[in-house]
């Protein structure tokens, strides 16, 4: 499984490239907001350091503003991926960008109907909201399920990215489930490392080691 970073802060995208655990990255206009800094300048100084796709989102709502803004970010290099909503006119703008070679992440999905749409629009990514479906009570992987149940049906090439992840178990569930990329905020790729037995048993070995008075070099 892919993991997407999630998040517009270009200093925390070069911390955890070093893992080499990043596959590509995310962004939407609040992530933007967030990091402070201009959508182009941005968006190109995380492609500076990101070798998989990177997704920009357009704002406006209409389809020729749609195309008119993807123009614009999809010429900051060729692994922009145009975010665009899924609504009616975010699929025609999808349809007409893939035709084009250019890649698009239908985002803000909160059903298997939207995802069979997106997948018919020709969508490089399909971006299924897990947490926040989960904020209303629902199982948002029940969804993602339902959308890999459906793709394999018909062989779909777009690919399930679980996005609004909020804690490590969603990564599971997600690969448990066969989804194809998972996009996480960069506090639960540290959270995903993290096990208490796995420092309480280092502390164990450390501490015995010290008893034995060796040094390996
Ligand atoms: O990629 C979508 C993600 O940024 C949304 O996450 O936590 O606002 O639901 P969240």
């Amino acid at each position: 499984m892919k993991i997407f970073l999630d998040t517009a802060d270009v200093k925390q995208i070069e911390v955890l490239l070093e893992t080499g655990m990043i596959d590509g990255v995310t962004t939407n206009p609040s992530l933007i907001a967030k990091s402070g800094g201009d959508i182009k300048e941005t968006i190109a100084a995380i492609c500076d350091i990101v070798d998989g796709p990177v997704s920009a989102e357009v704002t406006a709502t209409d389809v020729k503003g749609m195309l008119a803004e993807a123009d614009v970010l999809s010429a900051i290099g060729p692994q922009v991926t145009i975010k665009v909503p899924l609504t009616k006119e975010g699929l025609i703008v999808c349809k007409q960008l893939s035709a084009r070679d250019i890649m698009v992440n239908v985002t803000l999905c909160f059903s298997a109907g939207q995802a069979l749409l997106a997948a018919k629009a020709g969508a490089t990514f399909i971006s299924p909201f897990v947490g926040r479906l989960d904020d209303l009570g629902a199982d948002g992987m029940n969804l993602i399920a339902d959308i890999c149940t459906i793709y394999d049906h018909y062989d779909f090439a777009t690919e399930v990215l679980v996005a609004s992840a909020r804690h490590p178990q969603h990564v599971v569930d997600a690969a448990l489930i066969g989804a194809d990329v998972i996009t996480l905020p960069p506090s639960i790729i540290d959270q995903l490392y993290k096990h208490p037995l796995t420092d309480k048993g280092l502390a164990a070995f450390l501490e015995d080691w010290k008893q034995t008075g060796q040094s390996i070099l």
